[in-house]
Formats: structure tokens, sequence, C-alpha cells
């Protein structure tokens, strides 16, 4: 019930938060698996998800950020987008590679599952608690539906 409500509270935060777990376990999952072509199967779920999650994430939420007047939140702004350009890189470079079982594209995995810790437990700690200073429940609702909106729109046009 708490959960719930804090939840709700929450708006875009919780969606990022469950779009985070989920492609977590995509990737554990991918780690797991070791046929080429099943992993070629997670891998592209994968993919599709964390690129359209990132670009909706900063069309939505980090634009927004970036006008703050605090300098802290700028600054996860910009390292977030760095990131999150790190982090398609290494999807594009894995995309590339046709035998997905090989010592090689596991170990491309493993860096792309430490990337993308990092780059969350960031976001979850630092951006998160930017984005409450600077947006009150109603706004983190609206963004909430804006994200979930883009993202469809991203996935579908993939
Ligand atoms: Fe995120
Ligand atoms: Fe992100």
């Amino acid at each position: 019930m708490l959960k719930e409500w804090l939840g709700m509270a929450e708006g875009i935060l919780q969606d990022l938060h469950q779009d985070h777990e989920e492609v977590g376990g995509l990737i554990e999952q991918c780690l797991k698996t070791e046929a080429s072509a099943e992993r070629n199967q997670i891998f592209k779920e994968i993919m599709s998800m964390l690129t359209a999650h990132s670009e909706a994430e900063q069309q939505v939420l980090y634009k927004k950020m970036q006008k703050s007047d605090d300098e802290k939140t700028r600054s996860f702004v910009f390292e977030g987008i760095n990131e999150h350009q790190i982090v398609e890189q290494q999807l594009q470079q894995m995309a590339r590679t046709r035998n997905k079982a090989s010592e090689q594209w596991t170990a491309q995995l493993t860096v792309l599952k430490e990337l993308v810790n990092h780059h969350v437990k960031e976001e979850e700690s630092t951006g998160f608690s930017c984005a409450r200073n600077e947006f009150n429940r109603e706004e983190l609702e609206k963004m909430s539906g804006q994200f979930q909106r883009q993202k469809e729109k991203l996935m579908a046009a993939a």
C-alpha cells in the first residue's frame, strides 16, 4: 500500500526504475544463455528497449533538468547524456558481431552490463534526487505519461 502510494508519487521516476529492472533482467538472461541464436533474440530486445528508454528519458526528463539553476543537476544531465552515448556505441558494436556465442561477445556483454549498472546507479541516486528537488509530484506524474508515449513512439519507429 505504502509502496504503491510512493510509486504513484514518483511518477516518471517509477517508470524509469521499472525499465532499469527489466533491462538488467534481460542482460542477466542473455549472459546465462549460450546459444548464439537465442542470445541474438534477447540482445535485439535489450537494444531496442535501451535505445528507446534513453532517448525518451533525455527528451522528457533530461531536457527539463538541463535548464535547472542548480549546477549539480546540469552536470548530472551532461554526464548522463555522455554515458547514454557510450552505451549506444557498445550496443552498435555488439550488433555487428554475428557470432554471439563467442568469448569476445560475452566480454562485450559483460562490459555492457557494467556500463548500464554504473549509469543506473548514478541515475537513481544523484539523478532522481535532483529530479525530486526540481519537480513536484504533479510534474513527475505528467512526465510519466509523456515518457511512456515517447518511448512507444520510438519503439514503433525502430
Ligand atoms: Fe534510465
Ligand atoms: Fe539514463
